[in-house]
């Protein structure tokens, strides 16, 4: 028995801002922000909520599966952005989509969301709990963004990305090239002792009988070069010991699917495995960061334009707030 990906999904807002545009809010330019993140455009919710791009994703990747909303089992929605605290953002999904029979519920890892919330649903279903699942990143964080902050809000973009995964038995998922398709290794971590580099406060400790002049700031705080020092440490050392976990070594890996950050990032961790800088796909130029989305929306871009082939071997890895990391070795 495996845990293959059997469909995928994404949705993007249809407001395209453009580095151009940025410029006209805060004092920055196209050249330092493409430079210094490589991003050169976003796409910015006017309307869309992390729901409605949720939705929007689950019935695509449902689609793409071949698969209908009434068999879903279980539905995970990574999101740090969600519009209600309550009900969570996955029932939200549930009843959209009309999927009576899942369990729904949300997972907050930040950047890392997907990839924890694809961990978490794996870890079910080799229980036998649950034989398949929705899982989701979703965020809308443009309402998380300070706009007058320029060494923020250029970084950050809205979207949600979705895959559909299944357990198929060992045949079923045997693959031309002999591989079987499935999650051959995980690796996860947290340090929450680092968590304020990287935060967004919603509210503090308040009731009638508590002081609450000491609000958190509701806006994204980063310190990003203690952020860039993570990534760039952590990363590497993440997916090594994936593939060691595996038995492999990075020539085995055909595509590195990193969290979409900053260009120099996904560089410097190619550069310290050693590895070829074309095994990282990227698209942060057009989409911007959008934290937990960012792995599932490029997995589907991928899947869609015919770039990925079962049997091929990928390293999923994201990193961000908390802070989190984690690194999965799985075949397409
Ligand atoms: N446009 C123009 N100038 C800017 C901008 C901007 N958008 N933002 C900051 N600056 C200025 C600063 O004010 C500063 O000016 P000063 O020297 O006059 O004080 C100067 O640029 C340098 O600022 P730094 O913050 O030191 O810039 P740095 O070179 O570190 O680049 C960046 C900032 C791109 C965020 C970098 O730290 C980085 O890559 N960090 C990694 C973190 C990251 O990518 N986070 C994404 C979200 S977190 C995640 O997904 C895990």
């Amino acid at each position: 028995m495996t845990v293959k990906i059997s469909g995928t999904g994404s949705a993007l807002p249809e407001k395209t801002v453009t580095n151009f545009d940025m410029a006209k809010l805060v004092d920055t330019s196209d050249e330092w922000i493409r430079e210094r993140t490589g991003i050169a455009e976003r796409r910015i919710s006017t309307k869309d909520t992390v729901s409605t791009l949720a939705a929007k994703a689950c019935q695509a990747a449902l689609e793409n599966a071949g698969a209908s909303a009434e068999e879903v089992e279980l539905i995970i929605v990574a999101t740090c952005s969600p519009e209600l605290l309550l009900p969570c953002c996955a029932c939200q999904v549930q009843s959209v989509i009309g999927a009576p029979h899942a369990v729904a519920f949300d997972i907050n890892a930040a950047c890392s969301g997907f990839l924890f919330a694809l961990n978490t649903a794996y870890a079910y279903m080799n229980t036998g709990l649950y034989k398949n699942a929705l899982i989701v990143g979703s965020e809308v964080l443009s309402k998380l963004v300070d706009w007058s902050d320029r060494s923020t809000c250029v970084l950050f973009g809205d979207g949600a990305g979705a895959a559909y995964i299944q357990t198929v038995k060992d045949e079923e998922a045997l693959c031309e090239n002999g591989r079987h398709s499935g999650i051959e290794s995980i690796v996860q971590g947290s340090d929450g002792s680092k968590g304020m580099v990287l935060s967004c406060g919603e509210r503090g400790v308040s009731n009638p009988f508590a002081n609450d002049s000491e609000q958190p700031s509701k806006y994204i705080h980063m310190d990003g070069q203690e952020v860039y020092k993570f990534a760039t440490r952590q990363v590497p050392a993440c997916i090594s010991e994936a593939l060691n976990k595996a038995g492999i070594g990075v020539d085995d890996v055909d595509k590195f699917v990193l969290h979409q950050a900053n260009v120099r990032i996904i560089e410097s961790v190619a550069k310290r495995l050693k590895a070829d800088i074309s095994k990282f796909p990227m698209n942060l130029d057009r989409v911007g960061n959008m934290s937990s989305a960012t792995i599932p929306v490029l997995l589907d871009e991928l899947n869609r334009s015919g770039q990925l082939k079962r049997g091929d071997r990928l390293v999923l890895s994201g990193f961000g707030a908390g802070l989190t990391y984690g690194a999965s070795v799985i075949v397409w």
